[in-house]
């Protein structure tokens, strides 16, 4: 049936256009959050008080003419204040922690870096509809690599050590008296750095395929103060060194891999008999349904345009390739596959879920 002959309800095209709107200016407005981190125009309006566009300009040495509707972005954005009486502008100390606390659990400039990066690949995703091809993680913008780590540090920041670790049995206390651990597909070693600054007396061994990377968590390992403690090594999942590993880690990284059953069965043989596999992935759900909301429709995204795709360009089949949004049935069953019989979701914030998984 034609689109014209069936009843249309205008009240519908209505909202629909309105969100669109809504979603027209998210996306015009992510490059504007990244010109805004880049050049430091929130860390200059940071606890400044009320501005004029020219003022920020002079502090930050940019274009006033740029500034200026930068600004009207920003306001209209709902980022900054805006005071009509007096053309002022100003950075609310609660955005400025977002958006210019490289620290607070609250950032997020580095994940308007990520996904402004990311979408980058579109017209390779595209191609690879087609295809049924994937694209490797190493082929993504740069700005993918940097952005993922400062996307998700202030997450691990904030739970890796107050509450993920404590939720796995016994874990805790093997970390503070001594013990080795592995983190697979560390990518820039956020979390391996982390972990290695609260436990002084363990040792950690970072591993990724992606040899950019391990360059990079060699250098913030340095920078760190952690160099001594913490081995970084470029390896694959299911062949990194080593074994009798108190802990092996795979943050955010388990579902982007070719061969998951591969890294479990890996993960298995290099585990002491009393280790633990902490695995941190996305949150999603178990059906479509519960994915159907604003982090489902992040993650979904992510999907499609950088996890799925790595996992086929990899080696995973299309119906291997697990994705962002894998359910826990399909993850405990990858692991199972490798050896490991109990697998238990151990805690969880909005973004994450973390299980804890044992021989
Ligand atoms: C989303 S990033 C997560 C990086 C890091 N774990 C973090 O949380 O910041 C995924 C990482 O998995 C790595 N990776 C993908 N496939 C891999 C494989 N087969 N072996 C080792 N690392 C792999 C990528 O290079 C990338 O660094």
């Amino acid at each position: 049936m034609a689109i014209e002959a069936r009843q249309i309800d205008q009240a519908r095209i209505e909202a629909f256009m309105g969100r669109v709107v809504g979603d027209f200016g998210s996306v015009m407005s992510a490059a504007l959050v990244v010109i805004g981190d880049k050049l430091g125009l929130y860390k200059a309006m940071a606890g400044a008080g009320p501005l004029t566009p020219a003022e920020l300009a002079r502090r930050t040495t940019t274009s006033e003419r740029y500034v200026r509707d930068w600004l009207v972005n920003q306001a209209a954005s709902g980022y900054v204040d805006y005071d009509p009486t007096t053309g002022q502008y100003t950075l609310p100390d609660e955005h400025a922690l977002a958006l210019a606390d490289e620290d607070s659990p609250a950032f997020v400039a580095g994940g308007f870096q990520n996904l402004t990066a990311i979408i980058k690949a579109e017209p390779r995703i595209a191609e690879a509809f087609r295809t049924g091809g994937g694209l490797p993680w190493g082929e993504h913008d740069p700005g993918v690599f940097v952005g993922t780590e400062r996307f998700f540090r202030p997450g691990y920041a904030a739970n890796l050590v107050a509450h993920w670790i404590p939720a796995l049995d016994g874990v805790e206390a093997k970390l503070a008296a001594g013990a080795t651990v592995a983190d697979v597909g560390c990518g820039h070693g956020a979390s391996t750095i982390i972990l290695a600054r609260a436990y002084p007396r363990s040792r950690f061994f970072g591993f990724d395929n992606h040899a950019p990377s391990i360059a990079r968590a060699r250098q913030a390992a340095a920078e760190g103060g952690v160099a001594e403690r913490v081995v970084f090594e470029v390896a694959d999942a299911t062949d990194y060194p080593g074994g009798d590993y108190d802990l092996i880690a795979f943050f955010d990284c388990f579902h982007d891999l070719g061969d998951p059953v591969g890294a479990a069965r890996h993960a298995h043989a290099a585990l002491a008999p009393d280790g633990a596999l902490l695995l941190v992935e996305p949150m999603a759900g178990e059906r479509v349904e519960d994915n159907l909301n604003p982090v489902g429709r992040i993650f979904s995204a992510a999907s499609v345009l950088i996890c799925t795709p790595n996992a086929l360009a990899s080696g995973a089949s299309a119906d291997t390739a697990l994705g962002t949004i894998a359910t826990e049935e399909r993850l405990r069953a990858a692991l199972a596959v490798g050896g490991f019989r109990r697998f238990r979701r151990a805690t969880a914030t909005p973004f994450n879920r973390v299980f804890e998984v044992r021989k």
